[in-house]
């Protein structure tokens, strides 16, 4: 990216519906998450709506979005303060290595800053390496494990 491509970050817009849309099944694409329309719209109007929790950003290149984060902010009780947590982070696969991914996750950490939150947190696969890459450049790594119950049945 030369000096007169600036990469810029803004909150995602009701004209990035295609686009973001694009970016998302890449997203769910690269988890091997089924093909479905039907989620990308209904996170798509999560985005979109005021009232809900879920925030998305983008950053843009030239113009055109190259990478999408959303996030959203989660209570803290064994500290009594509030974080923003980063759901999903995609690059466009030919935009990557240009920086939007670290853009992304600076202005994160802006917001929890100007908001006053207490951390950025996110969790990635055991095995995505290529993500860990920028991961352990701007964050700590945790030694905390995930787990996941399935509602009960009945
Ligand atoms: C993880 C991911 C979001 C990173 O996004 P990105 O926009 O490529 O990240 P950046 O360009 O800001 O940073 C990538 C780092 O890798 C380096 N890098 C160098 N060449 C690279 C290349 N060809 N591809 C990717 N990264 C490269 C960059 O220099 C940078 O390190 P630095 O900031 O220390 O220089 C992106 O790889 C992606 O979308 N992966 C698939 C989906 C995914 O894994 N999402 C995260 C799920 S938790």
């Amino acid at each position: 990216m030369s000096a007169s491509d600036p990469l810029t970050v803004r909150p995602v817009a009701d004209f990035d519906e295609s686009r973001w849309k694009e970016l998302f099944r890449g997203y769910r694409e690269f988890y091997h998450l089924p093909e479905s329309e039907e989620i990308v719209a209904h996170v798509w109007g999560w985005l979109t709506d005021p009232d809900h929790e879920s925030e998305g950003l983008v950053a843009e290149a030239d113009g055109r979005i190259i990478a999408i984060a959303d996030y959203r902010r989660f209570s803290r009780p064994s500290t009594g303060t509030v974080g923003i947590w980063l759901d999903d982070l995609f690059t466009d696969p030919e935009s990557r290595g240009t920086g939007a991914g670290r853009a992304l996750i600076a202005r994160l950490q802006q917001i929890a800053a100007d908001e006053g939150r207490s951390v950025v947190r996110w969790i990635t696969a055991d095995d995505n390496t290529q993500a860990q890459f920028l991961y352990d450049r701007m964050a700590t790594k945790t030694n905390w494990l995930t787990y996941d119950a399935a509602p009960a049945e009945g």
